[in-house]
């Protein structure tokens, strides 16, 4: 069975196309302006190649993106200061399993497509930093595409409800967003199809 750590990932997007996640998920830039934020601080788990850190930096936010993989890490600080976004956008590499998390307080802690062990922990941790008023987003294979790494028995697949759930935030917590939109995706060959996202925003109470 796959392990999926560090030099996993570190495999991963060394024979990665660089170019590949560099854009923004659909499902990100359609729910983040949902939950009605204000751009200021914010936190990404497995950034990944920071096609969503980047976009979010470009709108406004400050954004900490971290990942295991000092590739993609180092890819992210490339194309920030490509794009003349370096001041707003901090890439580091962190497994967030173990390694303690940034400081915060944040306004939107996300993740996208983020998996890792015992992550309901990680997001746990996570969702402690988040600012009153402000909000968790998880967006999650709904479905496993044709060209994943991953297989479907690998792990489950909860249905928005039940992620939300699993996390076990307590009262200060209300959900937003508990979709399971379909789309059509490209893989990293081109290959298109039908994809179900899971999405999950949970908003914390203001204080009183
Ligand atoms: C499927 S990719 C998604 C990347 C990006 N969010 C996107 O949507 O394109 C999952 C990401 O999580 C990162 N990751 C996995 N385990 C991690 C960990 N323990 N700590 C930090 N990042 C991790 C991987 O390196 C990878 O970039």
């Amino acid at each position: 069975m796959t392990t999926y750590d560090a030099n996993f990932w570190e495999k991963q997007y060394q024979s990665a196309d660089p170019s590949w996640g560099t854009t923004p998920n659909a499902p990100v830039v359609a729910t983040i302006p949902r939950l009605h934020l204000q751009p200021g601080r914010a936190l990404e788990l497995g950034a990944g190649h920071g096609g969503d850190a980047l976009w979010l930096a470009a709108q406004g936010w400050a954004v900490t993106a971290l990942d295991v993989a000092q590739t993609a890490v180092d890819r992210i600080a490339r194309r920030a200061a490509e794009e003349g976004l370096a001041a707003r956008v901090t890439a580091v590499r962190r497994d967030v399993t173990v390694d303690p998390l940034p400081t915060g307080p944040f306004d939107l802690v996300w993740g996208s497509f983020f998996y890792a062990p015992d992550r309901e922990a990680v997001l746990r941790r996570a969702a402690e930093s988040v600012n009153p008023g402000g909000a968790l987003l998880i967006v999650d294979h709904g479905s496993v595409a044709p060209w994943s790494w991953s297989s479907a028995s690998d792990h489950e697949l909860p249905t928005p409800a039940e992620l939300a759930e699993s996390l076990g935030l307590g009262p200060d917590w209300t959900p937003e967003v508990l979709e399971a939109p379909k789309r059509i995706a490209t893989g990293p060959n081109g290959q298109r199809a039908e994809v179900t996202d899971t999405i999950v925003g949970l908003r914390r109470a203001q204080q009183p």
